[in-house]
């Protein structure tokens, strides 16, 4: 045989190990009871789309769609796209399958994986895990309302410490486009501070220049005007609604009116949810309103609300060591020649419920009440020759150390 190189998974992935897979279960269990409890049905959209639907649906100032999509030409020559976030794909399936028919608004819930092409450092990756949920076809404020008190559940639930929420606003086409030209003339007057590539973004989007890195940028817009204070009428009255549900329903929040999000749909609501355990990356979940985000995609005049929240940030908020032990029992047959006999006992184990593992790999005894240990089996059965032919087993109770003999047949009803 010859050895080979050793290859990692790439730059910015992880593997999911099963210690893990047992929290992340808990958060999609917890996920899914609040999201069916609100009426909320599952949708799956493909893991890529026409590159089509995110460029024109997040928008093509973001840094998104400009430098972090997964873009590949398939065999046909078709641009795809791995998915780097899920409301565009939905509003898409909405569009494709003429939902606007069903009764409005429609609610949808994923888990999904997305894929952005970023600088990777702790809780933030290549490909991350999004529980979210849209829901379209209402410009009520409660919708909103709903939407965020819907996600602050799943934290309260989970138990997710030290989780805040800002809310912000994007306001409608009326506040926003004159408020874009005093803010285009604002940066006008400070182009020279700007770094080129900043300048020249700004034609595209001036909003995006909020969210810059460029510590330069920050400060020239540490001194811009701000949307907050040019809302509209209507944006405001909107805005007002939301915050008035929220105290109703006491979900807490902050008022940030500098709080930009990464994607270019966003009109009225925009929100995030921070945790304080996570660092850098304390965007925990985040999400907002979209009115336009339908009919863009080619659909009818569809408004929505919605959000997403990492699977992975979730688990590091919760920082939870492995859980409970994943087997109840392990069967030890100390007699090879038994092993392969006993095989049908240790299913019938497993078909009555009870996480079973046996020895497979030949152990002595000494080895296998170790390997036992190991793994946090709670009960070790051991059937030697002697009791295999009296039909019983000895059942050990690994936290007492307590022996005593069990009739084989009476050995699951006992265990469980
Ligand atoms: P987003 O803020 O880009 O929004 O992502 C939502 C959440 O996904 C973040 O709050 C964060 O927890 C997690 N996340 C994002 N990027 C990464 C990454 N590179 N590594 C790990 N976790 C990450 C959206 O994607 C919108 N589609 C949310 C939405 C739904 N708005 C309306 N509807």
């Amino acid at each position: 045989m010859t050895s080979g190189r050793r290859i990692s998974a790439p730059r910015g992935t992880r593997d999911v190990l099963p210690a893990e897979h047992a929290v992340r279960r808990r958060i999609l269990d917890v996920a899914a009871a609040v999201f069916a409890e609100s009426a909320y049905g599952q949708i799956t959209t493909p893991t890529f789309e026409d590159t089509e639907v995110f460029a024109r649906g997040v928008g093509a100032s973001t840094d998104i769609v400009r430098k972090e999509m997964y873009t590949f030409e398939d065999l046909g020559g078709r641009s795809l796209t791995l998915r780097p976030e899920g409301t565009a794909a939905v509003a898409r399936a909405y569009v494709e399958h003429g939902m606007h028919k069903l009764p409005q608004p429609v609610k949808l819930w994923y888990s999904a994986p997305m894929f952005r092409h970023e600088a990777p450092q702790s809780g933030r990756y290549r490909e991350h895990w999004q529980i979210g949920a849209e829901a379209i076809g209402s410009e009520d404020p409660l919708l909103d309302a709903e939407a965020i008190a819907v996600l602050a559940e799943i934290y309260r639930r989970l138990e997710v410490p030290e989780v805040r929420l800002r809310i912000g606003s994007m306001g409608d086409d009326e506040s926003r486009e004159p408020y874009r030209a005093l803010l285009l003339d604002f940066l006008e007057a400070r182009r020279a501070e700007l770094p080129a590539e900043a300048a020249e973004r700004m034609a595209e989007n001036p909003l995006r220049l909020f969210d810059h890195k460029d510590p330069g940028v920050a400060a020239v817009m540490a001194q811009a005007p701000l949307l907050a204070d040019h809302l509209g009428g209507a944006a405001q009255d909107h805005q007002g609604r939301v915050l008035e549900a929220l105290d109703a329903l006491g979900v807490a929040y902050e008022l940030d009116p500098r709080l930009v999000r990464g994607l270019d749909y966003y009109t009225h609501t925009v929100f995030e949810f921070t945790c304080d355990r996570l660092g850098a990356q304390s965007g925990i979940g985040g999400g907002g309103r979209y009115d336009r985000l339908v009919a863009e995609l080619g659909g009818p005049d569809a408004p929505g609300v919605g959000f997403g929240s990492g699977v992975e940030r979730i688990t590091l908020a919760l920082d939870e060591s492995a859980a409970g032990a994943d087997v109840d029992c392990y069967v030890a047959v100390p007699d090879q020649a038994l092993r392969a006999e006993l095989l049908p006992f240790v299913t019938d184990l497993r078909r009555s419920g009870l996480r079973v593992e046996t020895d497979l790999r030949g152990r002595s005894m000494k080895a296998m009440m170790r390997h036992a240990a190991s793994i946090g089996a709670r009960w070790v059965v051991i059937v030697g020759p002697q009791e295999h032919q009296e039909g019983i087993a000895t059942v050990r109770d690994m936290e007492s150390g307590e022996q005593r003999p069990v009739p084989l047949a009476e050995v699951a009803g006992e265990l469980r």
